[in-house]
């Protein structure tokens, strides 16, 4: 029996990994390792929580002991590591934490995968999930391919870099059967509201401003959250020990072209006339080191392990939309923070 521990799986990208492998490998055991951070919140997982291959088990990767008892505890065959500090803006205002869960956080885990499974390594596996952050900033010509120097420019594509740095070490110096993979801007439903398409979905509701760093130029390049859940579940499975995979969705949007789509559609479904929250658009001051424009190559990953993107933008993007207006109650009890109220004193004292 297959014994797989995801780490962050409480938050955007790792409820959906949850969802997809909890409910197609029946026969395999998952381990939801999440800290429950300010943006780790179970009610993610709300309708995968009662199956009998799901386990929920509170805790915090930098810590050491813990990690140990949990891969022994929990006989740990494979790793699926998504858990981090996810946020630009946050990283800017305090690095330190980037740094400890981001870098700490992954040689810790690290570390107790090489020790519980020095003995035999055979068909184990550690997926570490990264994003293309890594690669540092692009003009507007070119992509970021597996073979792009790393350039990081802001505190957190500094600690995600570190990170894969370490995971690559382990696997030089220990053999430690690791694969890594670096994703482009996600979007979809679960994500917390300080990220763009979520924030900005939520003020067009309440009719609040949207605040557009500098002049709304710099560019990204979106993939829907489930594909990205298909990448991962398809790399770790079929992916090769010691390869990186890119992933991105083949859609770049300059923010402010993406911000007016997203008015016309958040309009059309609000019943609003299409365009009218074009007036909440406010220009703020740039975000600190900006970087200009990520495009990911993801031509390997189509090439070797026949993977593309399954929805269209505008498709997506509706979907997006109207999940989350769907779903208010979520998004007003993570607003309040009431989601977290909850969790805190459920598992205080386990
Ligand atoms: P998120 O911020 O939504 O979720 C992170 C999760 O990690 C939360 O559930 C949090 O509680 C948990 N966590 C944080 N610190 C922890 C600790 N010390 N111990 C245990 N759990 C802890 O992040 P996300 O957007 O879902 O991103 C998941 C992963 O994918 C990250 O590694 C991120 O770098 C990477 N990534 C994200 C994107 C994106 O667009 N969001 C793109 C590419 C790669
Ligand atoms: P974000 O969702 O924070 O992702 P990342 O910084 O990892 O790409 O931001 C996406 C883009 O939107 C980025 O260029 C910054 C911009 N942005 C704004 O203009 N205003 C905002 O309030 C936010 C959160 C982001």
């Amino acid at each position: 029996m297959e014994n797989i521990l995801i780490t962050g799986g409480a938050g955007f990208i790792g409820s959906h990994v949850v969802r997809l492998l909890v409910e197609k490998y029946a026969d395999t055991n998952f381990i939801n390792l999440d800290d429950l951070t300010y943006a780790g919140n179970l009610a993610n997982l709300d309708d995968v929580a009662h199956k009998p291959n799901y386990r929920f088990v509170k805790a915090d990767i930098c810590d050491y002991t813990r990690m140990q008892q949990i891969f022994a505890e929990y006989h740990v065959t494979g790793v699926i590591h998504l858990a981090a500090e996810s946020h630009v803006d946050r990283s800017i205002t305090d690095p330190f934490i980037f740094a400890r869960t981001n870098v700490l956080g992954t040689l810790t885990l690290l570390q107790a995968a090489k020790e519980y499974w020095k003995d035999d390594m055979q068909g184990k596996r550690f997926y570490h999930v990264s994003t293309d952050e890594v690669y540092g900033s692009l003009d507007h010509g070119g992509f970021f391919t597996e073979t792009t120097p790393y350039d990081p420019k802001s505190p957190y594509s500094a600690s995600k870099a570190g990170s894969d740095h370490f995971v690559r070490a382990f696997h030089n110096t220990y053999k430690l059967p690791v694969v890594v993979s670096n994703c482009s801007n996600n979007y979809g439903p679960y994500q917390f509201p300080e990220k763009l398409i979520p924030l900005f979905i939520n003020n067009i509701r309440h009719n609040k401003p949207l605040p557009v760093y500098g002049k709304g130029e710099n560019v990204r390049d979106w993939l829907y959250v489930e594909d990205h859940a298909r990448a991962i579940d398809l790399i770790f499975h079929k992916g090769k020990i010691g390869e990186t995979y890119n992933i991105g969705g083949f859609n770049e949007w300059k923010n402010i072209d993406l911000i007016r789509l997203l008015i016309r559609v958040a309009d059309r479904l609000l019943g609003r006339e299409e365009g009218a929250s074009e007036k909440l658009i406010t220009y703020i001051t740039d975000r600190a080191g900006h970087d200009l424009r990520y495009a990911i190559d993801a031509t390997k990953l189509h090439r070797e392990l026949g993977w593309k993107p399954s929805l269209q933008f505008e498709e997506g993007l509706e979907k997006t939309i109207q999940w989350y207006l769907n779903n208010q109650t979520w998004m007003d009890n993570v607003t309040s923070g009431d989601y977290q109220k909850y969790y805190t004193n459920m598992y205080a004292n386990r």
